[in-house]
């Protein structure tokens, strides 16, 4: 009628008067049957429980009709509903003293009208459940400060996964580092007193005893980034202990799939580091040896996610010659000017690789938008006194970013992430993403493997 025509994310309350078994009963718009999502069903979803939340209500009870979406399946149906309500219920209440005057949530029924679904919607709910708390992992690491979430700490969580069947942990501290020959990683921390960590987590989910070519998943761990000597203006310089999103995302995807025991190898790097000024910075002009041989000269101290990066790209090829590496990074102010929140930019060197990680970020609502990589741009990377500069000037600032990566990932297939626009969110407005940090790209990258798990066992 009227008042509710079902528009999208609009509700209305009823108070049922105890005509049914339930005292009051919420109806959410789910909009037109063709623009219809699995996305906007998640939304819906998450609107639904931060009203309930605000009516100071405490249990809720959701029915799952799976004619709701043509096609879906209860297990995905159910998955959905968990991700949405959890995901939107999410607040990051570490460091206030008062409890807030709302009261949690304690429980949340799913009822299914189907007797024959209720197996199939239980084990789409516990996905749903393992992954919403992947999610809130990778948020509370971001949101939390940088004098809590330092390197160290990181570390000290990346060692927490090996309760986790599978999952084997090794810290390299700054003289293994050295030794190594990471010249690029060393130069962005050298500068701060902070102990750099280069964290490696490798997860074997196959039968076979030894560990085969695995997925590689590197994510950028710049615990603060100050910018270094090319120091960053103070406005909103505060928002830079979220720097390390990429680092945190590839964490909590670790979490989820050694929990999910997906039966594939896979290998994360995180090169973990704050990026400060001091008297031992590196400085603007000064030339560093990668681990690839490659010489870089470090024109902007700020640019240096791609310098830790380069390491660690070539660092997991030599190590591990994985199938396919992914990298994650809140890179470049250029991706958020591109394309604002609404899309992770992601660049690669391999067709069926940038298309299948598209694909399952479509599934999962975190949309991906393609730059090129056209070898036109090099000549705005190549160095004077070194073979490459870490800085490309002003235009295509996030290709320049990524082709600069690609000089050291060999013949890999490789995508990358930036995901500067997209893991952090000012506004709140969002039905299932608060305030602060997103965790963008979890879901992602475990839709990805799990339909690349699922592909190899058919
Ligand atoms: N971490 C920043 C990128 C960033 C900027 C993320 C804004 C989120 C919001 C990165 O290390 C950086 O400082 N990049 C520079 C590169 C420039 C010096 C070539 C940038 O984008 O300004
Ligand atoms: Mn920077
Ligand atoms: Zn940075």
């Amino acid at each position: 009628s009227e008042d509710f025509r079902g528009a999208f994310l609009k509700t209305l309350l009823i108070r049922s008067e105890g005509a049914i078994g339930f005292g009051r009963l919420l109806l959410i718009g789910l909009g037109k049957r063709p623009d219809m999502t699995c996305d906007r069903f998640r939304q819906a979803m998450g609107r639904g429980a931060s009203s309930v939340q605000k009516l100071g209500i405490d249990s809720l009870s959701i029915f799952c009709e799976h004619q709701i979406l043509e096609q879906i399946r209860p297990h995905d149906l159910a998955q959905t509903v968990v991700e949405g309500t959890l995901l939107g219920l999410y607040r990051f209440d570490r460091f206030k003293t008062k409890p807030s005057d709302q009261k949690p949530i304690r429980e949340c029924t799913l009822i299914t009208p189907d007797e024959k679904c209720v197996a199939e919607l239980k084990e789409g709910a516990l996905r749903g459940k393992v992954i919403a708390d992947g999610v809130h992992f990778v948020r509370d690491l971001c949101n939390t400060p940088s004098n809590f979430v330092t390197p160290t700490y990181l570390a000290e969580e990346a060692k927490k996964l090996e309760a986790q069947e599978g999952v084997r942990v090794e810290i390299l501290e700054r003289a293994d580092i050295e030794r190594l020959g990471m010249g690029a990683f060393l130069a962005v921390a050298q500068g701060t007193a902070e102990p750099p960590k280069f964290i490696i987590i490798e997860y074997k989910g196959r039968a076979k005893k030894s560990m085969g070519r695995p997925i590689a998943v590197i994510g950028k761990s710049v615990t603060f980034d100050s910018g270094g000597i090319s120091l960053k203006p103070s406005e909103k310089m505060e928002q830079m202990k979220y720097d390390m999103s990429g680092g945190a995302t590839v964490l909590g995807m670790m979490q989820v799939i050694s929990r999910l025991k997906l039966p594939m190898d896979v290998v994360a790097l995180l090169p973990a580091t704050d990026n400060m000024p001091s008297g031992t910075a590196v400085h603007p002009g000064d030339v560093v040896t990668t681990l690839s041989g490659k010489t870089v000269e470090v024109i902007n101290t700020d640019a240096e996610g791609r310098l830790l990066l380069a390491d660690a790209l070539a660092c997991a090829v030599q190590r591990y010659k994985p199938t396919a590496m992914i990298d994650l990074a809140t890179l470049t102010g250029a991706c958020v000017v591109a394309l604002g929140q609404h899309a992770i930019g992601i660049m690669g060197n391999n067709r069926p690789l940038i298309l299948n990680v598209a694909t399952a970020g479509e599934a999962t609502g975190e949309r991906t938008w393609e730059l090129p990589l056209w070898e036109d741009y090099f000549k705005q990377i190549e160095g004077d006194v070194a073979d490459l500069k870490n800085v490309g000037g002003r235009a295509a600032g996030t290709i320049t970013a990524g082709l600069f990566l690609k000089q050291f990932v060999g013949e890999t297939p490789w995508v990358h992430f930036d995901i500067a626009g997209t893991s952090w969110f000012n506004d709140g407005a969002h039905p299932y993403i608060p305030k602060g940090s997103t965790g963008i790209g979890m879901r992602l990258l475990v839709q990805y493997l799990t339909t690349l798990a699922e592909r190899k066992k058919r």
